[in-house]
């Protein structure tokens, strides 16, 4: 039966910090009504979409379903502040907000740099990288918060490699998308939602304004000179869609990466038969990250809202609603896997949908899927007798969300055991 209050816990970003709570909710809505309308005191109604097959094709048909005017949960209040403080109805003009021609057109300027082949051309830097950061690890000699001072870093030193910015910025970065994240969590987003968000972007527009003054006078082989010089249609690209350019791509490309690599390393010290299996088969790794991906699946939702009269899961969708594709629901989808309230790092095949599907499919997921491989061959490694040194806790945010806590004890290659002294 679903809770009289199902549709606060779909929206309370709290669900999100409560995994039993979340997955047992979406079961139960996979299982009962799995297209929901869903209409909760502080949000506009939506449809939520619980299973893999139903987002699938929503996301498949763009012509149809539209990423404008909705993309992620803003409650009304946080709609009208914005809304007041900005004069614009909505947040960025960034790939995510985009329908075509445009989505098409701003997608292409990036493509090809973010493809599968050419991301590979960062396997070296990315590899020392994650030699620094298991580096990092054994300095800490055999404690630390994997989520705060590890798992955040890596992702974000990519990010900053890929943008081509210099180290010395990176926790500024940090803090930044973390407000643009975890803005209703008080210890990552300072707690004040909106206000905190508003902050950052404003603060990202200028850090980024100031990074393509300096490209167009000294243009390098990063995306920040692609993005500098770009044009379409013969016309260099708006300010404004530049630096949301920007901004989804330094935001969307680490707070992402580190919750699946942190939310892997949990998975695999509660699951020791799985990290057994792993050390002893490291060619099953690119496997695992598909399963630390779909395991964790770092983002909650994305909107679309239907064009036209249609039905979707057997529900009549009319013009102008909007529909949340919820990605954790569908990567426990009992149709799409077999036991999927495993954990098991051979899964194949494994249609994780974590990263979305369609034309609006995550640009980074190369990368995001290099990375993570990357670190985790390092670390596996180097780093042995992993275990719990504390009680893990997560953001409590209904939009990207994972661990905020993770306290482990580990042995060092060479070291004494951790247990045995
Ligand atoms: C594990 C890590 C990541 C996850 C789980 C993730 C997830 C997602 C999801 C769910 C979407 C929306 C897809 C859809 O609407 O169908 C998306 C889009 C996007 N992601 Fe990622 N992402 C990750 C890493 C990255 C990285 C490293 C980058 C860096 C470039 C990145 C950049 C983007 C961009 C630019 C979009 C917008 C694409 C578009 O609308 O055309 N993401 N991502």
């Amino acid at each position: 039966m679903l809770a009289d209050n199902i549709d606060e816990i779909i929206t309370d970003p709290a669900t999100y910090a409560d995994e039993a709570l979340y997955h047992q909710t979406f079961a139960e809505l996979r299982r009962t009504d799995p297209v929901h309308w869903c209409n909760p005191a502080q949000y506009h109604p939506f449809w939520a979409v619980t299973r893999h097959a139903d987002i699938m094709r929503v996301e498949l048909d763009a012509a149809n379903f539209l990423n404008e005017p909705r993309q992620f949960l803003v409650t009304i209040d946080d709609q009208k502040m914005m809304e007041e403080q900005t004069g614009e109805s909505n947040f960025a003009r960034n790939l995510v907000a985009m329908d075509n021609p445009d989505h098409k057109a701003y997608r292409a300027l990036t493509a090809d740099w973010f493809g599968a082949k050419s991301v590979r051309a960062l396997e070296e830097k990315i590899t020392e990288l994650a030699r620094e950061t298991v580096d990092r690890m054994v300095a800490k000699g055999g404690t630390c918060d994997f989520a705060k001072e590890i798992a955040a870093w890596y992702p974000l030193r990519t990010i900053m490699i890929v943008l081509g910015v210099p180290r010395e910025d990176e926790p500024l970065m940090l803090e930044l998308s973390q407000k643009v994240f975890g803005g209703s969590d008080a210890d990552t987003g300072g707690g004040e939602g909106m206000t905190s968000m508003l902050e950052a972007f404003a603060a990202f527009n200028d850090y980024f304004g100031r990074v393509v003054a300096d490209r167009l006078v000294n243009p390098q082989d990063d995306v920040a000179t692609l993005l500098s010089t770009a044009t379409i249609d013969g016309a260099p690209i708006g300010e404004a869609e530049r630096n949301a350019y920007f901004l989804i791509i330094a935001a969307a490309g680490h707070d992402t990466t580190s919750s699946a690599i942190s939310g892997g390393l949990l998975a695999l010290i509660r699951n020791p038969d799985q990290m057994a299996k792993l050390r002893a088969n490291p060619d099953l790794m690119p496997q695992a990250v598909d399963e630390f991906i779909r395991w964790t699946t770092p983002v909650k939702h994305f909107f679309r809202t239907a064009v036209a009269d249609c039905e979707v899961g057997g529900q009549a969708v009319k013009a102008g609603d909007s529909l949340m594709m919820c990605y954790p629901s569908a990567n426990r989808d009992e149709a799409a896997f077999d036991d999927p309230m495993e954990f098991r790092i051979d899964r194949k095949p494994n249609r994780q949908l974590a990263f979305g599907y369609g034309p609006h499919v995550c640009l980074g997921q190369f990368l995001a899927k290099m990375e993570i491989r990357i670190l985790f061959t390092e670390l596996l490694a180097r780093i042995e007798e992993i275990e719990l040194a504390g009680e893990p806790a997560w953001v409590k945010a209904n939009f990207v969300s994972g661990l905020k806590r993770l306290p482990i004890r580990y042995r060092c290659e060479g070291a004494a055991s951790v247990t045995g002294g």
